[in-house]
């Protein structure tokens, strides 16, 4: 069986490829448990420290057909679309974007019609579908709503999904991830990046900015959860989803006050110190229209589960990521 991690190098598909190397199998379209062959991590960087006979690497850009059409063939069964421009990138960047969120999107989705063999497809979307006037529960029923180029991006890339899912082209799933606290390594573009660096730079003794309002509500998720449910969303039986391919994954409503105070539970009043303030109109506009609760019930009776609370969320990264990126 041979799998395709787009975006394979960044936080999400290095951690999935790696899971998928422990466990070595998956299930098919057919509904059968295969041994993992091949992993073709696709990225425009190359992952680092990675090795196993298993895996391969090809760099290069998802808009790039031709680069797409090498990395998935006939002999690939699930491809998992990861590859994106950020939420606060594809803001300051619109054409970027639309080409990589997109463009890339629809490309990827033809070129794995053009197999003839349905293969599985799993793609991840994100709170910023949704906005504008909410209830303070999103249901599934909620109308999309996008405040962001990025949110439109995800909205549109989850309704060819659906609709090339619906057509018999591919056996798609779409994954709503909710924001993925705590991220190790650097911040980055998304304007959700905070939502790591406030925990992430005070434990390592660093100062950090936050740019948004104590009482500002998020809905998070830790990395071990958010690869488990790219398993087990690609583990489910496409008869699983009915008529609608796409799951608002589980995760937990936590204001940043309480995200702090939690922090500060873990690592000491010495680590919150290093907290500093600063509202950012930008960032509190983009994720401030992003809703900050779920009714996941129809993930939960998929058998998706979500964290147990956000302490536990601080506990994870100190004992999974902190000492590596502290090397
Ligand atoms: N991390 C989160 O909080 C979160 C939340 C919701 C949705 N998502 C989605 O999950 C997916 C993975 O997120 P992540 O946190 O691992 O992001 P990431 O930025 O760490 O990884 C994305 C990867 O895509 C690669 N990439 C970007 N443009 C590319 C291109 N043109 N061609 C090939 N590769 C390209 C980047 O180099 C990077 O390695 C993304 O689709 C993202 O939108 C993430």
């Amino acid at each position: 069986m041979k799998i395709v991690i787009t975006g394979g190098a960044g936080f999400l598909g290095r951690r999935l490829a790696i899971r998928l190397l422990e466990k070595g199998s998956l299930t098919d379209s057919a509904g059968h448990v295969r041994i993992i062959s091949e992993i073709l991590l696709v990225d425009v960087v190359a992952p680092e420290g990675m090795s196993d006979p298993r895996l391969r690497i090809l760099t290069g850009d998802v808009s790039d057909i031709e680069l797409l059409r090498q990395a998935i063939d006939g002999a690939t069964t699930s491809v998992f679309h990861l590859a994106a421009v950020v939420s606060g990138q594809a803001e300051l960047d619109f054409d970027l974007g639309m080409r990589i969120n997109l463009d890339a999107s629809r490309q990827l989705l033809e070129i794995c019609r053009s197999l003839g063999h349905k293969p599985k497809v799993v793609f991840t979307s994100s709170v910023a579908v949704y906005g504008g006037k909410l209830p303070e529960v999103v249901q599934d029923s909620t109308a999309l709503n996008p405040q962001s180029s990025y949110g439109a991006q995800k909205a549109i890339a989850e309704l060819l999904l659906n609709d090339f899912s619906r057509r018999g082209f591919v056996d798609g799933r779409v994954l709503r991830l909710p924001t993925i606290s705590v991220r190790p390594g650097k911040p980055n573009k998304a304007a959700s990046s905070f939502a790591s660096g406030i925990i992430r730079e005070p434990l390592q003794g660093q100062e950090t900015v936050c740019p948004v309002s104590p009482d500002l509500r998020l809905w998070l998720q830790s990395p071990r959860k958010a690869i488990d449910s790219l398993i087990a969303g690609h583990d489910l039986p496409g008869s699983a989803f009915g008529n609608n391919r796409t799951i608002n994954l589980p995760g937990i409503s936590v204001s940043v006050g309480e995200m702090v105070a939690a922090l500060e539970k873990v690592a000491g009043q010495s680590a919150t110190q290093h907290i500093r303030w600063e509202p950012d109109p930008l960032v509190q506009r983009i994720v401030g229209s992003w809703p900050g609760c779920w009714d996941t019930s129809r993930a939960t009776a998929l058998g998706f589960a979500g964290d147990a609370d956000f302490e536990s969320i601080v506990r994870a990264f100190i004992e999974d990521d902190l000492s590596a990126t502290n090397a």
